[in-house]
């Protein structure tokens, strides 16, 4: 059994006093911790106030994305390095906003992912079918595809640092939930496939986060599902009230 997560994919929204603001509203609305591993991913501008103001708290820092160098003359990118200097403890991987929008492939993926897990962050590997793939019935093949070329040279332990994401992309921003069956069905073949590759063990305890509209309303469906472990939660997470619903669902 996986500790929950929650984490919120804050995308290119809140600005520095934005972020502080809302970090303090959420560490008042648990004065205990709540038994969910709960994650941020502001955007890069304001990762280090976010960083002072999780500091101490339950809340744990994500980026949303890095650059797979180490260093170098890569105008307006951001190195692993950097992220954990700034207090980063984890980073979103693969997301289909970079992968359809700013043109990252699989192979492209696996470099950052390796990266990542170079230098101590855990990644949040995104993956997921859109509505076309889907209708066509390539969701399967697809997310093999992602997952294989995605992992490609990651060892055992690396997927022991790992957490996944399937955001189905017909699902993201449309308000178009996966039914909580959609959903458990994917999330199920990820585990198998992740048990064939790297035992039964590291599937096990590998926590499969799902993505696409969530709310405060479809949460305790989704995470009634035996091999859904968490949520990625994007426009629903910019709410302090929706987000501390969707934490205690
Ligand atoms: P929404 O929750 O706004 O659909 O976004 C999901 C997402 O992309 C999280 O990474």
């Amino acid at each position: 059994m996986v500790r929950p997560i929650i984490a919120g994919n804050w995308k290119m929204h809140k600005t520095v006093a934005e972020a502080i603001a809302f970090v303090a509203q959420l560490r008042s609305a648990f004065p205990t911790a709540p038994d969910r591993e709960v994650i941020v991913a502001p955007p890069f501008t304001a990762l280090g106030a976010a960083a002072e103001a999780v500091r101490g708290s339950f809340i744990r820092l994500s980026a949303q994305n890095l650059h797979e160098a180490e260093k170098g003359a890569y105008t307006g990118e951001i190195s692993g390095a950097m992220l954990r200097e700034a207090g980063c403890t984890h980073v979103i991987v693969g997301h289909s906003e970079r992968r359809t929008l700013f043109g990252e492939g699989n192979d492209r993926i696996n470099r950052k992912l390796l990266a990542a897990l170079g230098v101590g962050l855990r990644p949040i590997f995104c993956v997921g079918e859109s509505l076309g793939e889907r209708e066509a019935g390539r969701r399967e093949e697809v997310v093999a595809g992602q997952l294989k070329e995605g992992l490609n040279n990651l060892t055992a332990d690396d997927i022991g640092s790992l957490i996944i994401a399937y955001e189905p992309v017909w699902a993201i921003g449309t308000g178009k939930t996966a039914t909580p069956d959609q959903a458990e069905e994917v999330h199920r073949s990820i585990r198998e496939w992740i048990a064939r590759l790297y035992g039964p063990k590291r599937a096990a305890d590998l926590a499969i986060l799902y993505g696409g509209s969530v709310t405060p309303k479809n949460i305790a469906e989704l995470m009634a599902q035996p091999d859904i472990d968490g949520a990625l939660v994007g426009g629903a997470s910019l709410e302090v009230d929706s987000f501390v619903r969707i934490i205690g669902y």
